[in-house]
């Protein structure tokens, strides 16, 4: 449902470098990129699911969780290396959540935002996936 992407780690004695191309590793032409952090472990973010955005989650400092659904199976990804990311095609439903304090979570979005495109209620998730309730 959601592949874990795997990125090159270019570092040598000076440090890490990890390298991250649109179109190459990330399925997607980058149009957008957002970042969250000052998030805690009590706060449950996204809860949503997007009609035309694709995205790739990364925590590039501390780590998080993400739980996806496509309404029928459930999956949870621990985000705990920046060199790891999470894919998350269109039409996902997903929450992220136990952000450690130093969480810094990158997100990389195949589009420009537009709230219309975003579902954000559950029952509605599940109509529009022909998921009866
Ligand atoms: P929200 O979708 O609730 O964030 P999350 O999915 O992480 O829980 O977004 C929070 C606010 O920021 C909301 O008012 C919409 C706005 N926003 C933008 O203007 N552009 C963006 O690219 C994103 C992701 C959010």
């Amino acid at each position: 449902m959601c592949p874990i992407l795997k990125f090159r780690d270019l570092g040598d004695e000076r440090g890490k470098l990890v390298v991250i191309e649109g179109a190459q590793v990330i399925p997607f032409a980058i149009q957008r990129v957002f970042y969250i952090y000052d998030s805690d472990s009590t706060v449950i973010r996204g809860q949503h699911a997007n009609r035309e955005s694709e995205f790739v989650l990364i925590n590039v400092a501390g780590q998080s969780k993400v739980r996806v659904t496509d309404g029928k199976e459930e999956f949870i990804v621990e985000l705990n290396k920046p060199m790891m990311g999470v894919y998350i095609p269109k039409m996902i439903w997903k929450d992220m959540y136990d952000f450690s304090p130093e969480s810094v979570l990158l997100v990389l979005a195949s589009t420009h935002y537009d709230d219309k495109e975003y579902i954000r209620d559950y029952d509605e998730y599940l109509e529009e996936m022909g998921i009866r309730k």
